[in-house]
Order: structure tokens, then sequence, then C-alpha cells
């Protein structure tokens, strides 16, 4: 198992945001956390890289992590692409790019290069400040940015976020060929139908419980997955 972690409980204030939430992921697998607006999810997330505080224990590649600091578990391998994408827009695309490898030593040279081949769309603005992109090749460059730190664990929040149709399906494809080149992949998504199209197991939060969990396929025909959505609330969101 490549992440283990026991019941964990993020609390701001006397906002319990998590609680007690156990999850768990396989070397290669793609694993979707859903739920809606406020359920817990980027808290989660956050518990799990470690820039909020959380108890419970974090076990990674067989290492309790638990007591580490952010940038410790980034160089171990477990690194996030936060919701937002958080691009420096008034930094270049390769600055930006060079940023993820923050925590080596090594030159990540031959590296920026396999990027630049896999995504043309930043290798012609390399030099352009990375306003001049539109959305979805901001996300490319967050996840670019995010492989520049070598993970193990890539944990994407909510990545499909203001994207057209078309790109989202882009984005997907690209989640899934990661995935085929060995990467795990813990994706938080509001888009349930492809995240559970693209993961293998999914868990469901509400309000900061996981309230369902299990084989991605059978969540997709779980009708509870919709009342984990309604929260006692009209708006439907359309699954
Ligand atoms: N930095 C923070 N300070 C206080 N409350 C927060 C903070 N971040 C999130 N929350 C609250 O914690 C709960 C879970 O938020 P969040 O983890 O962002 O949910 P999600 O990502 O599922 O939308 C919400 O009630 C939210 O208002
Ligand atoms: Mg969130």
């Amino acid at each position: 198992m490549l992440l283990d972690a026991k019941e964990l409980n993020v609390r701001y204030g006397r906002n319990h945001a998590v609680k007690t939430a156990s999850v768990s992921l396989d070397h290669g697998e793609i694993v979707t956390v859903l739920g809606a607006n406020g359920a817990g999810k980027s808290s989660l997330l956050k518990a799990l890289l470690g820039t909020v505080r959380s108890d419970g224990k974090v076990l990674f590649d067989g290492t309790d992590i638990s007591g580490w600091s952010a940038p410790r578990r980034v160089k171990a391998g477990l690194v996030m692409v936060p919701e937002g994408r958080q691009i420096f827009v008034s930094l270049t695309v390769h600055e930006n790019l060079l940023m993820g490898a923050w925590c080596r030593d090594d030159d990540p040279e031959a590296e920026t290069e396999a990027i630049y081949d896999r995504f043309p769309n930043l290798a012609e603005r390399r030099h352009m400040p990375a306003s001049v992109l539109s959305g979805g090749e901001q996300q490319m460059l967050a996840i670019s940015r995010a492989l520049l730190a070598r993970p193990k664990l890539m944990m994407l929040d909510e990545p499909s976020l203001g994207l057209s149709p078309i790109l989202v399906r882009q984005l997907f494809d690209l989640i899934r060929d990661l995935n085929r080149d060995g990467l795990a992949i813990m994706l938080v998504e509001q888009n349930t139908r492809m995240a559970l199209a693209t993961a293998r197991r999914g868990y469901v939060l509400e309000l900061g419980a996981i309230v369902l969990k299990g084989n991605a396929k059978e969540l997709s025909s779980d009708t509870r997955l919709e009342d984990a959505y309604l929260g006692g609330k009209s708006d439907r969101v359309n699954l």
C-alpha cells in the first residue's frame, strides 16, 4: 500500500471539517474523493500534505510521516496540485515549471524538455508570462510543475473546475496517461461522472465524514451518492 491514512481529524476552531476519516491508496491506483462544496475534501488533502494540522496517522510508502512538515512530505513524493492551480501569472511558464523542482538538488533540464514535448502549447510559450495561458493550459502547467517534484502520489484538487467540456476530457485523458506511466493519483472532483469513470475506487465525504466508499463502478450506481450531495439542500447536483 502506498498511502494509508487513519482517523484523520481537521478542526478550524469549532468547525470540525474532517471527522475521523481513513483513506488508503495502492501503488498505481487512481482513487477519487467526492462530496459537495464544503464537505471537507480540500481539508482532507491538506491534512495528507501536512499544510493543515490534523491528528491521526499517515503512512506513506511504508513510513509513518504523521509528524512531518509539508516540504518533507513533498520530498518523499507526496505532491499536490492545489485547487485553483496557484500559477504565478507574472512569472514565465518556464519559471513556474522550475518551481516544481525546488525540492531537488539535481538538474531538472531533461524532465522539463520531456514536459515540453508532451505539451507543445507550454513549449511555445515557455518564455512568456503565465498570464497568457488559457485556463486549460494553466492546469497543464500546474500538473507539469507537480511532476517536476517526482511524485509517487499526485493529489489533484478539483482540476476540472472552470474548464470547458473538451478541456475536461483532455485533462482526464492526461490523468489516465500519467497513471498508465505508473503514477498513483488521488483525485478530488465535483465532476462525479468523469471521476468515477476514471478512478478504481472512491470515497464520498459528507460534512467531513466518509459516508460511502468502494469500487467506482458500484458507487456510480449507488443512489446514496446523490443523497450525499443533497445534504439537506434543494439544489441538485447533476450526476
Ligand atoms: N482555513 C479555513 N479556516 C476555517 N474554516 C475553513 C478553512 N478552510 C475550510 N474551512 C471550512 O471547513 C469546511 C470544509 O472545507 P473544505 O475542506 O474546503 O471543503 P471542500 O474542499 O469539500 O469544499 C467548510 O465548512 C469550510 O468553510
Ligand atoms: Mg475544496
